[in-house]
């Protein structure tokens, strides 16, 4: 191919919310944490640099995944002051290679691809460890992710009512009101975290909180619980007692080790040790671990979010893109 005839695909927001339907990410996700799991995967910690004037972050998130062919990285930064700019908390986008040659192939919105994927892990790792006749969710933030969070919840089982808690309940009010128009069940806010756990089979905490959201003591025997919110080593989003009695399931293994305050806190504190992480997703989804072992166990997935969810994530939106005609074609 001569310099002037190469050329690379750009998806907007749009775009990938077209191209990537939750139940789909559900299983692109699942797929991409086996294989996370199976050793498959180069994936380095990312990287955080301070931005300007210290508002906020940039996170460089590479990955390679040589038997597929996947090569890329996320850029994304996290500004948590934007919202009185009208801006996202996260902003991103996610360039995607060819893993064989290293010819750029897309550049796609990722702040959209990151709320999908994201929703999408915990919806995999619901659907891996929620009971089966769970009906029941409650989301504690009622922000970006905290809406991806009850969609892929709603993609894999059959809920029929949702609480939602904000510490802001005018946001908690308006997810409400948006997210009983697009799923269809029946979403309230509630006047605390408390009234809002205290019934649920499935947690989902999506805040920008450092201390813990909830009270171990509000919990329901056999809740399945989703924390995506903390991803840096000394803020908690679920309280210690519940990661001590909880079986603790993690994306990456080296990753939260590395940044989940949610387990470093407490193995900080010598209440518990690494030894505490049951298994990685990708290990349940690869038939090495079991899921679920009892119907009153509390099961605790925690999520910091890793690339190889963002790849695996482009690779899918790029292939139905094409199939579909979307995105825009941009030369080199
Ligand atoms: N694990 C992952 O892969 C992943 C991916 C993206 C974002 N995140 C994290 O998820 C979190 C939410 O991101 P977002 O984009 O939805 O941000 P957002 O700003 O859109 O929403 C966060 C919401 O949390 C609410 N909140 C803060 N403290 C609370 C508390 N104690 N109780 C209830 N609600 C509270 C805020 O009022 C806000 O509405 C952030 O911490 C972000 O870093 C994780």
């Amino acid at each position: 191919m001569t310099e002037n005839r190469r050329s690379l695909v750009f998806l907007s927001a749009a775009d990938v919310r077209a191209a990537l339907p939750m139940r789909e990410a559900v299983d692109a996700m699942k797929s991409a944490f086996a294989a996370l799991s199976s050793g498959d995967a180069v994936l380095p910690l990312r990287s955080r640099i301070a931005a300007a004037r210290q508002k906020g972050s940039l996170l460089i998130m590479p990955c390679s995944v040589p038997s597929r062919g996947l090569l890329g990285l996320k850029a994304v930064t996290v500004y948590d002051g934007n919202a009185a700019l009208g801006l996202p908390r996260i902003q991103a986008l996610v360039i995607l290679l060819n893993g064989d040659d290293g010819s750029p192939l897309a550049v796609l919105d990722g702040a959209s691809l990151t709320a999908i994927r994201t929703g999408a892990a915990s919806g995999a790792a619901t659907d891996l460890l929620a009971r089966r006749d769970a009906s029941t969710a409650a989301i504690l933030g009622a922000g970006v992710q905290g809406r991806t969070q009850l969609e892929a919840v709603c993609a894999v089982r059959a809920i029929r009512e949702a609480w939602v808690f904000d510490i802001d309940s005018h946001a908690a009010e308006v997810y409400a009101h948006e997210m009983r128009a697009s799923t269809g069940v029946a979403v309230k806010a509630a006047p605390s975290a408390a009234s809002a756990v205290r019934s649920a089979d499935i947690i989902c905490t999506a805040t920008s909180a450092s201390s813990p959201v909830f009270a171990d003591a509000d919990l329901k025997a056999g809740v399945h619980i989703n924390a995506v919110g903390s991803y840096r080593p000394d803020v908690q989003e679920v309280p210690a007692e519940t990661v001590l009695r909880a079986r603790v399931v993690v994306d990456h293994r080296e990753s939260a080790l590395s940044e989940a305050g949610d387990i470093l806190v407490p193995i900080r504190q010598g209440r518990c040790s690494p030894e505490c992480i049951a298994a990685e997703l990708g290990e349940i989804a690869g038939g090495r671990r079991p899921g679920r072992c009892a119907d009153d166990e509390i099961t605790f997935f925690k999520s910091v979010g890793v690339a190889i969810q963002d790849l695996a994530a482009a690779a899918a939106a790029l292939d139905n893109a094409r199939k579909l005609g979307l995105g825009t074609t941009i030369p080199l």
